[in-house]
Formats: structure tokens, sequence, C-alpha cells
């Protein structure tokens, strides 16, 4: 274990079984349609790599560049699009993927940018949910796995740039948190 890492929360074995079930399920939703798929960078990252290669289904994949933790350890509620652009997404099915569920703001401001710009549906994918009080329509189309309201590391998720690359998901030390 990383020696910053106070405690491993999911690790990497618990992850991919969880991927071949969530695979299965969008299989289910997506066959037959025009599927893109929008991830978002960077944390979204690993975990999009581990999901779609379960998932042999004829499939366009974008990222988009969107930032709403700005380097610290609570949500900004500001979402910013870093690119110019957007990916054609006009006719098709999206399914949009991101490391952690929050507030919500940041994939529901995603979903209704895709939405403007043509998308005829949008599912939303998340390997973690914070278990908060949230809107209903703020949930996720899929879930891996609901976690506690804590700040996690770790497959994608960063502080400050840093853990990205770990197998697994766990809790920072204190003394790391600077
Ligand atoms: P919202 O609040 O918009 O937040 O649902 C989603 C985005 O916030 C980041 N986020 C985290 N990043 N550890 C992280 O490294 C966390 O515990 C955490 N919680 C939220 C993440 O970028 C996600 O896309």
């Amino acid at each position: 274990m990383h020696q910053d890492i106070e405690k491993v929360l999911i690790d990497e074995e618990v992850i991919k079984k969880r991927l071949d079930v969530l695979a299965q399920k969008v299989m289910l939703d997506f066959e037959g349609k025009p599927m893109v798929v929008v991830a978002l960078l960077k944390g979204a990252v690993l975990f999009m790599a581990d999901l779609l290669r379960r998932v042999p289904l004829p499939m366009e994949i974008e990222c988009l560049n969107v930032a709403s933790y700005h380097g610290g350890t609570e949500s900004s509620g500001v979402v910013s699009f870093l690119d110019n652009t957007m990916p054609d997404v006009d006719g098709r099915s999206v399914l949009l993927l991101d490391d952690i569920l929050d507030t919500g703001r940041t994939l529901d401001a995603v979903m209704k940018k895709l939405r403007e710009h043509g998308a005829a549906e949008v599912k939303t994918c998340v390997l973690l949910a914070k278990d908060i009080p949230r809107d209903e329509v703020l949930a996720a189309d899929y879930t891996g796995f609901v976690i506690g309201d804590e700040f996690v590391v770790g497959y994608g998720l960063d502080y400050r740039g840093r853990y990205r690359n770990l197998p697994y998901v766990g809790l920072l030390k204190e003394s790391a948190i600077g």
C-alpha cells in the first residue's frame, strides 16, 4: 500500500468484479444503438479503460476536459468546460462516464451540454457515488459503489494531481493533506 494511504476502501479485485456487472448492464441498454462514450478527464481515465474493454459493442470514445474540484478536497460548485469543442453526439446514444458522483453538478452540467448538442439519449455511469442527500434526477444510471461522504483517491481520483495511478480506491492520511 502507498505510504500516504490510511486505508484501502475498495481493492482492485473487487473493482474488477463490479466492472463485469456494470459492463453487462451497459451492453443490454446500448446494444444496437449508435453509441458514443464520453469520459470526463482526467478522473474517469482508468475507469473508462477497464470498463470499456468489457463492452464489445461498436462505439466511439471521446473525452471531455472539465474541472469542478480545482485541486482541493471540496467541490467548488463551479463546473468549467476546458475544451473549445464538443464531441459529435448528434442523434446518438451517449454513455457519460465519470469517476465519482458527489453533488451531481458536474454530470448534470455535462448532460445538459450533450443534450444541447443533439444527443438522442444520455446515460450516466460512475465508479463511485457518495452517500449524500441529492435530488433524484442527479442520480447516475449505473453506479459501481456507494461510499461515505469522504474524500477518496486512487483509480483515477487525485489529490493535487497525485495518486490517480493507484489500482485501488483509498483514504489519504491526514499528514498527506496540506
Ligand atoms: P460533483 O460534486 O460535481 O463532483 O458531483 C464530481 C467531481 O468532483 C470530483 N470529486 C472528487 N475527486 N476525490 C477526488 O479526487 C473525491 O472524493 C471527490 N469527490 C468529488 C471529481 O473530479 C468528480 O468528477
